[in-house]
C-alpha cells in the first residue's frame, strides 16, 4: 500500500459532519492530498457517514457494497461518522475491503491511522464513547469563503427516545469560550461575514464545564462583539434550554439572525412524554409565545417525527394542528425509523409504513402552503440580504440569503458578493424571492 495522493470524503447527514469532513480535509491537505471528486480513480476514499434514519445507513451500505465489487485494489476505504460508532467492529466483517473505521470522536487520529496503516498494513479503528480532543478547526479546508460552521458543543445528554445521537457522539462537551472567540477572529480577519454556531443542542453550552463561566447567551454576547462577523446563526436547540436570556440576546444582537430552530417533534403530550422530550405542548407553546412577545418577528424553525410507536390518528392531529398554527419558516419532516440500541425500540416500530408516509404527505402539503403565503407576505417589504454568489445560469443575477434564511435572488454587479444588500421584494418563485436592491430603477429586473 503507497501513500494517497488524491481524496475524495462523501457527506452524509448534519451540518456537523459537514464540518467534521472540512476538519478532515484541512489533515489530509496538510499530509499533501490533493481533493478529487471522482470515487473510482481516487487513492483515498472516504464515507464521513450518518445513522440517525436507517436511510442514511442503507445509503452508504449500498454504496460499500458496489464498491467491493468494482474497486481497484490500491484505493484506501475508509468509513468515519456516527455509522462507525453505531456498528463498530462489525463493518469490517461485512465489509472487508474497508481499511479504517474512525467514529465521530476520534477524527483527530485520522492522520495516524493512515501511518500505521501504510507502516503495517494494519485496519484501524476509533470508536471512543467520550469527545476528550478537540479538532484542528482552525486548520479546517472550508470551500465557502463568506460562511463558516463553528463547532461549540458536541454531544447529546437529552436521550430523546427514538434518538441515536447520545450513543454515537457522546455526552455533552463544550468547547473553550476563548478557541471558539480565536477561531471566529481568524474567520472575520480572512472576510467571513456569517458564522453558524453548531451542536446537538447549543443551549446547553458552558453547563459541562463551569471553569469556562460562560453560558450560551454569554458566548453570543461575546461573538456579536468580533468586528467583521456580520451575521450569527445556530443549530440546534433543545425547547427546554432556550432561555429567556437567548430570546433577549436574539432581541438586543444586531448580528444575531432573528431565526430559532425549535423542534417540536409531536403534537401530542402523550407522545412527547413517550419521546422523553421532557415537555408537554402547553409547556411548548408557552415558551413558542414568550419568545414571540420578546422577539415578535422572529422565524421559527422545527423538526418533526410522524409515525412514532403508538402515534393515533389523533395524536397524528395534534402534530397536524401545531404546523398549521405555528407558521414555522422551516420544517423538516421525518417518517420514524427504529434504530438499533434505544429505548424507543421497546415500544415496537408499530406504524405501518404507508400510515407513516400518508402522515407525512400530509404534513409536506400543510407545510408547502405555509410557505407559499409566507413568501407572498414579503412581497413588498426590504430584507437584508447578504449576497453569496452570481446565479450559475444567469451572471447578471446574484443569489443570496435574507436574516431569516429564505432565498433571495435580484439583478446585480458581482462586486457586491460578499455584502449586505438591502433588497425589496417584488414577487417570489417556488423555493427563491425575487427583488431588486433598494434605489436601483424597475426597467433593471424585468
Ligand atoms: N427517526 C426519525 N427521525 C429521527 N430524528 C432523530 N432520530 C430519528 C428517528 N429515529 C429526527 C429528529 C431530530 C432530527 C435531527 O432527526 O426530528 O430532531
Ligand atoms: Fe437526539 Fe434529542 Fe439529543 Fe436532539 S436532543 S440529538 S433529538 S437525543
Amino acid at each position: 500500500m503507497k501513500e494517497p495522493k488524491t481524496y475524495f470524503i462523501r457527506t452524509y447527514g448534519c451540518q456537523m459532519n459537514e464540518l467534521d469532513t472540512e476538519v478532515m480535509r484541512g489533515q489530509l491537505e496538510k499530509r499533501g492530498l490533493k481533493w478529487l471528486e471522482n470515487e473510482a480513480e481516487v487513492d483515498l476514499l472516504i464515507f464521513n457517514t450518518c445513522s440517525i434514519r436507517d436511510l442514511a445507513e442503507r445509503k452508504v451500505m449500498g454504496k460499500l457494497g458496489l464498491l467491493a465489487k468494482k474497486k481497484n485494489s490500491d484505493q484506501i476505504v475508509g468509513v468515519t461518522g456516527c455509522m462507525a460508532n453505531a456498528k463498530k467492529e462489525s463493518l469490517f466483517k461485512k465489509m472487508p475491503h474497508v481499511h479504517f473505521v474512525l467514529g465521530t470522536n476520534d477524527l483527530h487520529t485520522l492522520n495516524d491511522t493512515l501511518d500505521t496503516l501504510l507502516a503495517t498494513g494494519s485496519k484501524g479503528i476509533g470508536i471512543q464513547k467520550h469527545f476528550t480532543e478537540e479538532l484542528d478547526y482552525i486548520g479546517a479546508k472550508r470551500d465557502d469563503k463568506l460562511k463558516a460552521y463553528i463547532s461549540i458543543i458536541r454531544g447529546c445528554n437529552k436521550y430523546c427516545t427514538y434518538c441515536i445521537v447520545p450513543y454515537t457522539r457522546g455526552p455533552e462537551v463544550s468547547r473553550a469560550p476563548e478557541d471558539i472567540i480565536q477561531e471566529c477572529k481568524i474567520l472575520a480577519s480572512k472576510g467571513y461575514k456569517e458564522i453558524t454556531l453548531l451542536g446537538q443542542n447549543v443551549n446547553s453550552y458552558g453547563k459541562d464545564n463551569a471553569s469556562f463561566n460562560c453560558l450560551f447567551h454569554d458566548l453570543l454576547y461575546k461573538l456579536d462583539a468580533i468586528d467583521g462577523i456580520e451575521r450569527i446563526r445556530f443549530m440546534t436547540s433543545h425547547p427546554v434550554d432556550i432561555t429567556r436570556q437567548l430570546m433577549e440576546a436574539i432581541r438586543d444582537l444586531p448580528s444575531l439572525c432573528e431565526f430559532i430552530h425549535f423542534p417540536v417533534q409531536s403534537g401530542s403530550s402523550r407522545i412527547l412524554k413517550k419521546m422523553h422530550r421532557i415537555y408537554t405542548l402547553e409547556q411548548y407553546l408557552e415558551k413558542v409565545a414568550l419568545l414571540k412577545e420578546i422577539v415578535p418577528n422572529a422565524a421559527l424553525g422545527t423538526d418533526i417525527i410522524v409515525g412514532f410507536p403508538t402515534e393515533t390518528h389523533e395524536d397524528f392531529m395534534e402534530t397536524y394542528k401545531v404546523l398549521e398554527h405555528i407558521e414555522y419558516s422551516v420544517a423538516f419532516l421525518f417518517a420514524y425509523s427504529e434504530r438499533k440500541g434505544t429505548p424507543a425500540t421497546r415500544f415496537k416500530d408499530t406504524i405501518p409504513e404507508e400510515v407513516k408516509q400518508e402522515r407525512l404527505q400530509m404534513l409536506i402539503q400543510l407545510q408547502d402552503g405555509i410557505y407559499k403565503k409566507q413568501r407572498q407576505a414579503l412581497i413588498g417589504s426590504t430584507q437584508e440580504v447578504l449576497v453569496e454568489r452570481a446565479s450559475t445560469r444567469n451572471p447578471h443575477l446574484l443569489k443570496g440569503r435574507t436574516r431569516c434564511w429564505k432565498n433571495a435572488i435580484f439583478p446585480g454587479d458581482a462586486s457586491l458578493i460578499g455584502s449586505l444588500a438591502s433588497i425589496y421584494v417584488d414577487d417570489f418563485t417556488h423555493q427563491t424571492l425575487v427583488g431588486r436592491k433598494v434605489e436601483e430603477p424597475l426597467s433593471l429586473i424585468s
